[in-house]
């Protein structure tokens, strides 16, 4: 038997990096800057678990019912967008299925918002309805512009007419593109813009009036086709003929499928142009949205640029040159693969939803509904009369204790003194999550009826945008 002897230990040279535990590692003990870039590289895996660990603090995506925008979509939806993360939407030469894929969308969307036969619509994709909102702007302002100078008449003071609850991308317009915006106050419990309120405000240098499919504020339609017919009297006493934008951001992709018998689209031939975003009810990620016009006269020919030198000649109306082609293709994916009926129940479903969220809280003393969720699958309340103790902005505070993210805030002008919660239903919140809801928020009136003084102002309020 052969007998062993110790053997000299070999000398290993530390591996930094693949076995080092990772929360050991270079970057993670508080050395790397946050506002200058670090001098030297770190491994990517704890490049990367150090953001995720940061991002633990966001909120809950799922949870958040501020927004109006997708949190959620099919695994086989996000699998093809990492599949076409680098695609960029404006090399349609190269990408020519990517192009095609767009084109598709804008028709399909055309006809989903009724552009007649006869009439070729036309369209594109953008970033998001803000963008959509400063191309079918500009659209109108080009337009009126080419009017009064066939007139001989002057062209320095535009002014579009739309409510005070109009999403903050329409204020951008007009201080962007120097257009005065003429906002239609609320007025009571009147908290959008109706046809004889909209003819007050309209003369020779209104470029148009933009009408909201889904108020941001409380999710109740604006009557488009009120508001057309009386532009039409006011055509036919006056002459004057004022075009119409309907800002679809959210309706757009709810109205089709659910309220078909709503007449608020390319049906009534004063619209001459919609937005609307992918990415809210159109079930795709943040980065999508859409603007369509009734047809090529509706967009000025001059607004549209020609580049070639991609290969190929490009029209394009756009504000930015490169943008993810990702969001159209999942666009195109959402409508594949849900078809009308899919997309109906979907729609459908959040409304459902809305409908018995909005229902339970009525049923509570603490509560006033301000809408039901009928219209878009969202709605406000506010707090019932002669409670003074709590306002809405506690009840978001207490709300976001569990988790939950429930905007609280002001209307706009003259309507300054009411102060609402709004809750967004998407696809992703379903009947379960909505009873759990409506607990927490039962129970937070609960604890907030108790006291006896108001709490304390918050020291880090949250400020929800529209
Ligand atoms: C009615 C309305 N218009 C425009 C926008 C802006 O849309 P986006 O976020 O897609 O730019 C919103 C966003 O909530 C909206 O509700």
């Amino acid at each position: 038997m052969a007998l062993h002897g110790k053997q000299p230990e070999k000398r290993r040279r530390p591996i930094v990096g693949a076995t080092s535990p990772i929360f050991c590692r270079a970057g993670t003990a508080g050395d790397l800057p946050h506002g200058s870039i670090p001098q030297h590289p770190i491994d990517p895996d704890t490049a990367a678990q150090l953001i995720a660990d940061e991002l633990m603090l966001d909120g809950n995506a799922r949870l958040n019912l501020a927004t109006f925008v997708s949190t959620w979509m099919e695994p086989q939806a996000r699998e093809l967008m990492s599949m076409t993360f680098d695609k960029n939407m404006i090399d349609k030469d190269e990408y020519p299925r990517t192009a095609d894929i767009e084109m598709r969308c804008v028709s399909i969307l055309s006809r989903l918002w009724n552009s007649p036969d006869h009439e070729q619509a036309t369209g594109c994709s953008t970033t998001g309805s803000s963008e959509a909102a400063m191309l079918s702007g500009m659209a109108l302002k080009w337009r009126w512009r080419d009017r009064m100078r066939a007139q001989g008449k002057p062209v320095d003071r535009p002014n579009m007419v739309m409510g005070a609850n109009v999403q903050v991308c329409w204020e951008k317009f007009a201080r962007y593109w120097d257009v005065e915006a003429r906002l239609v106050p609320m007025e009571g419990e009147r908290y959008n813009l109706t046809g004889d309120e909209v003819v007050k405000y309209c003369d020779e240098n209104t470029i148009g009036v933009v009408t909201v499919l889904g108020s941001t504020f409380d999710g109740s339609y604006e009557p488009v086709a009120d508001i057309c017919a009386r532009l039409d009297r006011l055509q036919a006493e006056t002459g004057l003929d004022v075009p119409v934008h309907v800002d679809g951001a959210s309706g757009g992709f709810i109205a089709p499928f659910i309220d078909p018998e709503l007449v608020w689209d390319f049906r009534l031939p004063r619209v001459q142009s919609i937005n609307a975003s992918g990415h809210k009810y159109g079930l795709v990620y943040p980065g999508v949205g859409w603007a369509i016009w009734r047809n090529p006269e509706a967009l000025p020919d001059d607004l549209v640029f020609h580049v070639n030198y991609l290969g190929g000649d490009m029209p394009t109306f756009a504000l930015n040159f490169s943008r993810p082609g990702n969001h159209v293709v999942a666009q195109y994916y959402n409508f594949v693969r849900l078809g009308f009926e899919g997309f109906r129940e979907v729609q459908q479903a959040a409304r459902d939803v809305a409908m018995h969220v909005a229902a339970e809280i009525g049923k509570m003393d603490a509560f006033r509904l301000l809408t039901d969720g009928s219209e878009l699958p969202v709605f406000a309340f506010t707090i019932a009369d002669g409670i003074d103790t709590f306002t809405v902005f506690d009840v978001s505070r207490v709300l976001r204790e569990k988790g939950w993210l429930v905007p609280a805030y002001s209307f706009p002008e003259n309507r300054q003194d009411l102060a609402a919660l709004r809750i967004v239903v998407r696809n992703g919140f379903d009947r379960d999550l909505a009873d759990l809801l409506v607990n927490d928020i039962r129970a937070a009136a609960e604890y907030l009826a108790q006291l006896t003084a108001p709490l304390p102002p918050d020291p880090a309020p949250h400020n929800f945008h529209h």
